[in-house]
């Protein structure tokens, strides 16, 4: 029996590395490069290849070159963005309780290391603030406030050019720091790096968009407090060796994808039809967070679905060649409802909830084959659940 082709519909865990970042990466990894800091001619060729990368990421951004500090990812920009922001023995932190696990560690860890307290700020049954709630969560003592701008798994996307005034207006001692890793290549970000809704910290990674793991960057509008400080690179606040390979494979994947409207136009379409197409063949199907539309990012679909629980249906989609997740890829086998979807009211007993993320891979054909083997899936899956409990 034929194997069904594979359907890979979880960018938002990550995405499939660009053939020509691929190319790329493979060619410039058998040079000789030296190290970017020495001073002899292959060290200053390997400069040369992460200074042009901080610039095109800087462009990218909309911020100057040397406002670029790179990481090894996501998860170290934003501990980097909220422990390095202040020495303060005390003070408040203010987190939402959707933001990815990254954050709330190092909110925690100002906690319990610190004297921080810790102000989880609650959102609505979609995933958005509330102005007035966030109002009211600011304190004069707040002195870091980081917030999720796209949320991983629901896809929910704050109105920040909103929100950032109202912070520094009743927090005025607040470093603010974006979680951008979903966001960033699908939503215009210069708003958060000049202007009057400027932060002061926002992250990025390379593999959420057809770059490589294992490189991040962080837009760094006031100097941070190194967390690991080494030999002083990135202007202090980031030390070891800087991988410039890497980093010009980060900047090639964002010249390849970045804001490529076209792409954004097809994908929020197919998105649509896979939505669409769920909800009318699968009876016991809500569409989880905001309705299409400026508030949710394009590639991403959440549901949840009646009568099964979350661990079998991923692992049968699966089996039948469809990757897709219960929520967050870091979240995954834990066995229970993720924070975020506890956040916004959703509970275990309601039944499996599934996120689909589409990305520029994906074809009608995927979309089409992924909605009739879900319903083929949710459909023995619903049997079998009903026969054990009835
Ligand atoms: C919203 C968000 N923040 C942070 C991260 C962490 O990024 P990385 O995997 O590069 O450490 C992720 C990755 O899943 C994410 O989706």
């Amino acid at each position: 029996m034929a194997l069904p082709s594979k359907i890979y519909l979880d960018h938002g865990g990550t995405t499939p590395l660009d053939p020509v970042v691929l190319e790329g990466l493979t060619t410039r990894l058998a040079w000789p490069l030296g190290n970017p800091n020495a001073a002899h001619e292959s060290g200053q060729v390997a400069r040369a290849m992460l200074e042009d990368a901080r610039r095109s990421l800087a462009s990218a951004l909309g911020c100057t070159p040397e406002s670029i500090v790179f990481t090894s990812g996501g998860t170290e920009s934003l501990t980097l963005a909220v422990r390095g922001a202040t020495t303060a023995r005390r003070g408040r932190v203010l987190i939402t309780t959707i933001e990815h696990s990254a954050v709330r560690t190092a909110a925690e860890a100002l906690k319990t290391e610190a004297e921080f307290e810790l102000d989880l700020l609650g959102v609505g049954s979609t995933g958005l603030i509330d102005p007035a709630t966030l109002r009211e969560a600011l304190h004069p003592e707040t002195r870091v406030v980081a917030l999720i701008l796209a949320q991983n798994e629901i896809g929910t996307i704050q109105p920040l050019e909103r929100l950032v005034p109202l912070i520094r207006a009743h927090a005025p001692r607040a470093r603010i720091v974006v979680d951008a890793v979903q966001a960033f290549g699908k939503a215009d970000l210069h708003f958060l790096t000049s202007g009057p809704s400027a932060v002061d910290a926002l992250a990025i990674t390379a593999h959420k968009l057809h770059g490589p793991v294992g490189i991040g960057a962080l837009f760094v509008n006031r100097p941070l407090h190194a967390w690991a400080k080494g030999g002083g690179q990135e202007r202090g606040m980031r030390g070891g060796t800087q991988p410039a390979v890497l980093a010009w494979a980060f900047a090639e994947a964002v010249r390849q994808y970045a804001l490529d409207v076209d792409a954004a136009v097809r994908i929020g379409a197919l998105r649509d039809h896979l939505v669409a197409s769920i909800l009318e063949s699968l009876p016991g199907v809500r569409l989880t967070g905001e309705p299409s539309g400026p508030s949710r990012l394009y590639n991403n679909a959440h549901f949840c679905i009646a009568g099964l629980p979350s661990e079998p249906l991923v692992n049968g989609l699966s089996s039948v060649g469809v990757a897709a997740s219960a929520g967050a890829a870091c979240s995954t086998g834990k066995g229970k409802v993720s924070p975020t979807l506890q956040a916004i009211g959703r509970r275990e007993t309601e039944g499996a909830f599934l996120r689909m993320t589409l990305g520029r891979t994906s074809t009608l054909q995927d979309v089409d084959d992924a909605a009739l083997r879900l319903v083929e899936v949710v459909t023995r899956l619903r049997q079998t659940y009903s026969k054990r409990t009835s």
